[in-house]
C-alpha cells in the first residue's frame, strides 16, 4: 500500500519507518524542518520519500495521523481534501501541556477529527502503546506470542486495512468496535503512558479477559 505520514515525529517516523520494511510505500510529511523528513526517508534505505502533507495524501492508500491535538487543523488544513481517505489516527486529544485529556466522556479525539474531515473513513489505532515498543514488536513480529492491539472505526474496507497495517508493525489486532469506543481506548492511553514513563523500572501491567463457557 501507499502510506502517508502526516507528522513525522515519535510516533509517525517509526511506524512510516515500519511501514516501509514490512513492503509498503511511505511519504513521510509535516516536522518542522524538510532536512529531518529527507533523513527519515533516507534511514529507511527501502520505498520511502519525504514530501509535503498534500502530496503524502495524494494517492495514499491510507494515512497516519500523528501529531498533537494542537496541530490538528493545521496538518489537515495543508493536507487538503481527504474525503474518501482511510485516515488512522493515533492522536490523543491532549492540551498544551500533555496533563489532560481535552475531550471525554461524552466524546473522543478520532470522533471528533471524523467530524472535521468530510466522508474521510477515520479509524483509531496504534495510540494504545509507547512509541518506544514498536521496534521491539517488529523485531520479535514472527513468535507465536504475539501483544494484541485494539483499534476501532465505522467503515470496514477502512478497518482492514488498518487491522493489516497493524499485522505488519506485529501486533494480533483487536477489533473493538465502532469509533465511539475511542472514548474509552483513549484514556486507557494515558494510563499506559503513566505506566510506561512513570512507573517504577518501565510498565509491568498485565490484563486478561476471560470468557466462561457454560
Ligand atoms: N509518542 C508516543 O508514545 C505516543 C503514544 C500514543 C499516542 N501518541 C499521540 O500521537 C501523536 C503524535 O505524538 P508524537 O509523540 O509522535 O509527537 P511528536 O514526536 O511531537 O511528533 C509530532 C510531529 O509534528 C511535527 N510538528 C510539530 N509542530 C509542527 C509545525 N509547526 N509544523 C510542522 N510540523 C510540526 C513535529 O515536527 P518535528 O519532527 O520537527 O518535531 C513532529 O514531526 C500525539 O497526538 C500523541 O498524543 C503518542
Amino acid at each position: 500500500m501507499r502510506i502517508g505520514i502526516l507528522g513525522s515525529g515519535l510516533m509517525g517516523g517509526k511506524l512510516g519507518t515500519l511501514f516501509a520494511r514490512a513492503g509498503h510505500e511511505v511519504v513521510f510529511s509535516y516536522a518542522r524542518s524538510e532536512r529531518k523528513l529527507k533523513r527519515l526517508a533516507r534511514q529507511v534505505k527501502g520505498n520511502a520519500r519525504a514530501d509535503t502533507p498534500a502530496d503524502a495524501a495524494h494517492d495514499a492508500d491510507a494515512l497516519l495521523l500523528a501529531v498533537h491535538w494542537l496541530r490538528m487543523d493545521d496538518v489537515l488544513k495543508q493536507a487538503g481534501d481527504l474525503s474518501g481517505k482511510v485516515i488512522i489516527t493515533c492522536c490523543l486529544p491532549m492540551n498544551a501541556d500533555d496533563t489532560a485529556l481535552v475531550v471525554g466522556r461524552t466524546s473522543s479525539g478520532a470522533e471528533e477529527l471524523a467530524k472535521k474531515i468530510r466522508r474521510g473513513k477515520v479509524v483509531s489505532a496504534f495510540g494504545t502503546v509507547p512509541s518506544e515498543v514498536f521496534f521491539g514488536v517488529f523485531a520479535a513480529r514472527r513468535r507465536a506470542n504475539r501483544p494484541s492491539m485494539a483499534y476501532c472505526g465505522d467503515d470496514d474496507a477502512a478497518k482492514n486495512v488498518t487491522a493489516t497495517l497493524i499485522r505488519d508493525v506485529g501486533f494480533d489486532p483487536v477489533d473493538a468496535g465502532p469509533l465511539r469506543i475511542a472514548r474509552y481506548l483513549e484514556p486507557f492511553t494515558l494510563l499506559m503512558g503513566q505506566l510506561a514513563y512513570e512507573g517504577d523500572g518501565g510498565p509491568e501491567f498485565a490484563y486478561r479477559f476471560e470468557r466462561f463457557e457454560e
